[in-house]
């Protein structure tokens, strides 16, 4: 399945905004492509020479890097265009968005109670999203994952689903890159025996990844979990509109209530980045907790891992952390997975912790995996 895919829940953009949307992608890449690689060279043959005349030695340290980087007029202009670009994706989405949020509503409403309709969704009324998704505005999408505007809204996922198409158009990652296709080959050839009956799809958004998984395995009971109501609501809304069947549930990955050994197979897409270090550690021993003998878990995400770059390096990747609202890109890429699955209660012998082959212009994305004999 293709990250594009067309259904009734995508919010519909009228001819302006799809072209001013369309604008800031070809920005975004622009950005990202073309003068993003221009920051070495500008540091090598620019920066470092300049803070060398004044301080008698190169900027060593992430810290020294960017005080002289941010000093730098080219610099500080790419970084606040970027931020800005990111701020006007957003709101040109919200046009979309909060235009057609009652037509959202009216249609996730008729889906959800079709005669025909395949899943569910269980919202837990006394759920608190944690401090975790509330205190910022993720990647800048507005209101953030757990926005809920009641009555039925839909919005939270509307929004993600819309940025996340523009947002990996302006980073250059192609159309046909479904992150769930690259899970599912990777498990066919390491796990050619797995045929699972429960799967659990964590921190599912809006269930993009969660889909494929109900066409892939249509013999097997799909869950997926999220924290926000506007999210999963507009989820479950989309899966029964692309006529898959998958259960939404209100859960906190780290503490679900699923009983032990429920699940055959376990997955997560570019989740690990968005949640703290404990709420990842907790998030791996419940995959421990939750799968039978014989099942399998499969943590799919960016490949960002700090250890062996150069401090330069690490200093344009944390970009995002001061200026995108990724309060745990660093601590994403500065984890160690492996003795993290092991103190989830693997066997060392049931770990592969690595890296997927780049394929159909996606990214070479990293897997945690584990496995119970
Ligand atoms: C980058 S998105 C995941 C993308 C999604 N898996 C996909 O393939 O499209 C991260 C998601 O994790 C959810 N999340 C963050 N912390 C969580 C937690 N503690 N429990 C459950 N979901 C969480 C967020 O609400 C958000 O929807």
């Amino acid at each position: 399945m293709v990250r594009s895919v067309r259904h009734q829940m995508l919010a519909q953009p009228t001819a302006d905004e799809a072209a001013r949307q369309g604008f800031i992608v070809a920005f975004k890449q622009a950005l990202n492509r073309g003068l993003r690689s221009s920051q070495q060279p500008l540091f090598d043959q620019v920066v470092a020479p300049r803070y060398h005349a004044e301080h008698g030695s190169i900027p060593q340290t992430r810290e020294q890097i960017r005080s002289a980087m941010q000093a730098d007029p080219a610099y500080r202009s790419w970084s606040s265009l970027s931020r800005a670009a990111q701020e006007q994706m957003w709101v040109a989405i919200g046009d979309s968005v909060f235009r057609d949020r009652d037509r959202l509503a009216r249609t996730a409403a008729q889906l959800a109670n079709a005669p025909d309709r395949k899943g569910s969704l269980h919202l837990d009324p006394n759920f608190t999203p944690p401090r975790g998704v509330t205190a910022v505005d993720i990647h800048l999408q507005t209101g953030g994952y757990a926005m809920d505007l009641g009555d039925g809204d839909c919005s939270a996922g509307a929004l993600y689903e819309m940025g996340g198409n523009l947002y990996a158009f302006g980073q250059g990652l192609s159309r046909n890159d479904s992150k769930a296709a690259h899970v599912q080959r990777f498990i066919n050839e390491k796990f050619p025996e797995l045929n699972p009956r429960q799967i659990l799809d964590m921190g599912c958004s809006a269930g993009s990844a969660s889909v494929p998984y109900a066409l892939e395995f249509p013999d097997a009971e799909v869950h997926a979990i999220d924290v926000g109501a506007g999210m999963l609501r507009y989820a479950h809304a989309r899966a029964e509109a692309l006529g898959a069947a998958v259960h939404f549930h209100q859960m906190d990955v780290g503490h679900t209530t699923f009983d032990d050994e429920s699940f055959d197979l376990i997955v997560s897409h570019n989740l690990m980045h968005e949640i703290s270090g404990v709420t990842r550690r907790n998030m791996l021993r419940e995959s421990r907790r939750l799968l039978r003998p014989g099942g399998v878990c499969v943590h799919q995400d960016v490949p960002l891992r700090f250890a062996g770059l150069s401090e330069f390096k690490k200093f344009e990747l944390s970009w995002d952390t001061l200026n995108n609202n990724e309060p745990f890109w660093e601590v994403y890429a500065n984890g160690d997975l492996q003795p993290e699955l092991l103190a989830a209660g693997f066997d060392p012998a049931c770990i592969h912790v690595g890296s997927l082959p780049a394929r159909e212009g996606s990214l070479p994305w990293f897997v945690a995996c584990a496995w119970r004999p």
